[in-house]
C-alpha cells in the first residue's frame, strides 16, 4: 500500500497495480453520471468501464452487446432471476484462475454446492469467530499504534484486518499471511496480468493443498476441516471444489470488507456529527453499517449475461448480451431513498443491494456485518476523540469496480 515511486505498471506492487487498474486515485465520484444514466433509462446499451476510461480493450468482432443496469428495479430484476440471467460469463475471466466456483455456477448446480459451502457459515461459527478471532485480530492491530496518538487507518487497520480474519478461519500460520494476501490480489488482477494470476492460482493451490491433505486425515475446527467434512444427500466436496471456493473466498471476503469498513470510517470522519452520535449511542451501529454499505458499496458493479432474448423493465435485451449490474447506482436510486447521495445514518431503514440479491446473494454477509460491528466497537472504545489528522495526506474514496479511500490519517486521544 506504499505510495508508488514509478508510474510504470510493471514497477508497482500487486496491490497498487490492482488499485490503479480499478481507477483508484482517478475516478473520484461516478455518482453524478449514474444520476444521468438513471434519468435516461433503467438499463441501457453502455459499457460503464469504457465510459470512465478504464482499459477494457477493443471488443473482438461478433462480441455480445454490453448493457448497464442502473436503477434499483432493473438491478433487482436481473439479480433475482438466475434463469434469464446467468453467472457463467465469470468462467471466462475469474474461472480460469479461481477454478469452477459457485460464483460462476447457475442452478441447479449452484444450489447444490452453495448448500454444502454454507455449512461453514453457521450462526454458531459466527459467534465463535467473533469471540475467539475477530476481536483479537483488531485488538492486536490497534495495539501496534495506540501509543502514537495518530494512525493511518487503511494501512494499519482496515487493510490487514479481514485477511487476518480469513487466514484465522482457515487455520493458517500467521507468518504466511503477507504472502497469502499477495497471492489473492495477484489472483484478481487476472485482467491486467494473466500470467501472474495463473502463477498465484497454482501457488495458492499448492500451499492450501498441504493443509487440506492434513485436515482430511486430522480434522480440526477450522474452515478447511469443515469443508473437507461437509456432506449433503451423500454428496461431498472434492479437492478441486474446495480449492475453487478458497480462491474465491479470499478476494470475496478480504477485498470487500477492507474497502467497506474504510468507506464507513471515512464517511463518519467526514461527517463528525454522525460519528459523534454513533460513538455515544452504540445501538446505532447496525443502521450505521447498513447506511455505509448503501452510501459507498465497496464493490460497485457485478455482471450477468442474458440466457435468451428478454426484457428488463420493458427494455429489450438480446440473448448472450452482457449486463453490467451497477449496485452503486441502484443504492442511490432517488425513487427509493430521499437525498440518496448523502450519508445519513438516521434515514429510514430500506434494504440496499450492496450484497447483491437472489441466488448469489453474498454468502459472507453476516460475517462482514459482524466484522464491521466489532471493528467499530473497538475503534470507538479504544480510540477516543477520533478525528481526521489535518496534517495527514488523506485520500478520498475513489475507484470504479472496487471503491475505497487510499488513506485515512487520524488523530485520537
Ligand atoms: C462488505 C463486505 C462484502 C460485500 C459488499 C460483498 C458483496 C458481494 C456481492 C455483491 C456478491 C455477489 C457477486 C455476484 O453474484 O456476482 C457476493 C458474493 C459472495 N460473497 Fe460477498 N461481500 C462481502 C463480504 C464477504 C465475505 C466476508 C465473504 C466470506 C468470507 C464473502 C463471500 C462471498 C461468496 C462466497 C460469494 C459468492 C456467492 C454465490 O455465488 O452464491 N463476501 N458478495
Amino acid at each position: 500500500m506504499s505510495a508508488p515511486t514509478s508510474t510504470d505498471a510493471a514497477d508497482l506492487d500487486p496491490f497498487e497495480r490492482f488499485n490503479r487498474s480499478n481507477g483508484m486515485g482517478r475516478i473520484e465520484n461516478p455518482y453524478p453520471v449514474f444520476v444521468e444514466l438513471r434519468g435516461q433509462a433503467p438499463i441501457q446499451r453502455a459499457d460503464l468501464r469504457a465510459m470512465f476510461g478504464l482499459e477494457v480493450g477493443e471488443p473482438p468482432p461478433g462480441s455480445p452487446p454490453v448493457y448497464t443496469a442502473c436503477t434499483y428495479e432493473a438491478v433487482a430484476e436481473v439479480l433475482r432471476d438466475g434463469e434469464r440471467f446467468s453467472s457463467q460469463m465469470y468462467a471466462a475471466v475469474m474461472g480460469i484462475v479461481m477454478g469452477h466456483s459457485i460464483l460462476e455456477m447457475d442452478e441447479p448446480e449452484h444450489h447444490r454446492y452453495r448448500a454444502l459451502l454454507q455449512q461453514a457459515f453457521t450462526k454458531r461459527s459466527l459467534e465463535l469467530w467473533e469471540h475467539t478471532l475477530v476481536g483479537r485480530v483488531i485488538d492486536e492491530l490497534i495495539d501496534e499504534f495506540i501509543d502514537d496518538g495518530k494512525a493511518e487507518l487503511v494501512r494499519q487497520l482496515t487493510f490487514p484486518f479481514p485477511v487476518n480474519v480469513i487466514a484465522g478461519l482457515l487455520g493458517l500460520p500467521r507468518e504466511d499471511i503477507p504472502q497469502f494476501h499477495r497471492w489473492t490480489v495477484e489472483l484478481i488482477s487476472v485482467g491486467i496480468d494473466f500470467e501472474g494470476a495463473v502463477r498465484a492460482s497454482n501457488d495458492l493451490k499448492e500451499y492450501l493443498g498441504g493443509f487440506l491433505r492434513e485436515r482430511r486425515v486430522n480434522p480440526g475446527d477450522d474452515m478447511i476441516s469443515v469443508l473437507a467434512q461437509a456432506e449433503m444427500d451423500g454428496q461431498r466436496l472434492e479437492d478441486e471444489d474446495i480449492y475453487a471456493f478458497l480462491r474465491l473466498l479470499l478476494p470475496a471476503g478480504a477485498e470487500t470488507t477492507y474497502r467497506s469498513s474504510s468507506n464507513l470510517l471515512w464517511g463518519l470522519l467526514t461527517h463528525p456529527d454522525q460519528l459523534h452520535a454513533v460513538v455515544n449511542d452504540r445501538s446505532l451501529i447496525p443502521q450505521t453499517i447498513e447506511e455505509g454499505l448503501r452510501w459507498e458499496p465497496p464493490l460497485l458493479t457485478i455482471m450477468r449475461s442474458a440466457t435468451r432474448d428478454t426484457e428488463v423493465c420493458g427494455v429489450p435485451i438480446e440473448k448472450d448480451a452482457v449486463i453490467i449490474v451497477n449496485l452503486g447506482s441502484a443504492n442511490h436510486d432517488a425513487q427509493r431513498w430521499d437525498n440518496a447521495e448523502d450519508l445519513d445514518i438516521f434515514r429510514k431503514a430500506t434494504q440496499h443491494i450492496a450484497f447483491a440479491f437472489g441466488p448469489h446473494t453474498c454468502l459472507g454477509q453476516h460475517l462482514a456485518r459482524m466484522e464491521t460491528r466489532v471493528l467499530l466497537e473497538k475503534v470507538f472504545d479504544r480510540l477516543p476523540n477520533l478525528r481526521l489528522d489535518p496534517d495527514g495526506e488523506e485520500g478520498p474514496i475513489t475507484g470504479m469496480t472496487f471503491r475505497s479511500p487510499t488513506a485515512i490519517p487520524v488523530l485520537f486521544g
